[in-house]
């Protein structure tokens, strides 16, 4: 049995362009000087004939389209046997209501991101005589397609920014913000698109991976103040950043991982041009900056 992974969409939440940015990388992007990136989703395989789709982009129509292990097999019979969703962020659940249709297949979530599906009516879309929507508890494996098992563990982060309150826990610990253990055969990868902080216990989760595909959103905490584009940083969204002292290249130096995949960048992320020293500098620290497209077995 051979894992396979391919990155349907790298980019984080807007994409690369975003609709309304006039940024450095956004301008790049429109000119075609840099690869355009969609909006974060991975797709992963024990067989490379049935697949799971972790989290649904906005962006999942043109990714399906764009890979063709992905393309109906029949009238109406499809490769896709289950979406997994890691929040209930927008870049991650808006792609559902893509993949209404009256066509089979499962959402797989945590109860609290079911909750959040579960009280907006927009999601009935997909008929649920349909399409299942099974229930994963936290630490308890689920079988997602045929020899691929996903467990779901806590990682620090926050609520759907569209379910803020006026105080923000940006490190929650729960079911709200998860990251992916799969597994297939004697593979052992791991699926992170939001982390706030590596905490002991994913140090020691990540330990010995044979891969992790994980949180790339800024290069660093202040880049969108310093681009102009507002007050957020990155700790208030939730991501920790990948350069300083905090970020996650260092953290992972203290980690014994096979191969190292940042995804879910924003588009003001410097490492998204191919020419940027941040972008040299990562990969020399041994990192992957993901990109559409991508395909990694194992
Ligand atoms: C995030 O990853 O921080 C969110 O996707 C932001 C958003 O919903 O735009
Ligand atoms: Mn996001
Ligand atoms: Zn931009």
């Amino acid at each position: 049995m051979t894992f396979r992974a391919r990155i349907l969409g790298a980019a984080a939440g807007g994409g690369l362009p975003q609709w309304n940015c006039g940024c450095k990388n956004c301008n790049l992007a429109r000119a075609g000087k840099i690869p355009a990136q969609t909006q974060s989703s991975l797709a992963v395989s024990a067989n490379g004939v049935d697949w799971a789709i972790l989290n649904a982009s906005p962006d999942i129509r043109q990714q399906m389209a764009d890979c063709p292990a992905l393309h109906p097999t029949g009238l109406r019979e499809m490769p896709l046997r289950s979406v997994l969703l890691t929040n209930g962020d927008i870049d991650h659940v808006a792609g559902l209501l893509t993949l209404r249709e009256m066509q089979p297949f499962t959402v797989f979530a945590t109860p609290g991101i079911h909750e959040v599906l579960d009280a907006n009516p927009i999601f009935a879309a997909l008929n649920e005589k349909v399409v299942n929507r099974t229930t994963i508890a936290l630490n308890h494996p689920a079988e997602i397609a045929p020899g691929l098992t996903a467990t779901l563990f806590p990682v620090p982060g926050k609520v759907p920014l569209y379910l803020e309150g006026e105080t923000v826990q940006t490190d929650l610990i729960g079911d709200q913000t998860v990251g992916v253990h799969l597994q297939a055969g004697d593979t052992d990868a791991y699926y992170i698109p939001g982390c706030a902080m590596l905490n002991d216990d994913l140090r020691a989760r990540l330990n010995g991976a044979a891969l992790v595909f994980f949180d790339g959103t800024l290069w660093q905490d202040d880049e969108m103040v310093l681009a102009g584009l507002g007050s957020k940083t990155g700790k208030r969204m939730g991501h920790m950043s990948m350069s300083g002292p905090d970020g996650s290249i260092a953290a992972f130096e203290q980690l014994d991982v096979g191969r190292k995949v940042f995804v879910h960048m924003n588009n003001t992320n410097p490492v998204l041009r191919p020419d940027s020293s941040q972008r040299a500098s990562a990969e020399a620290a041994g990192w992957t900056i993901g990109q559409d497209g991508m395909e990694i077995t194992t």
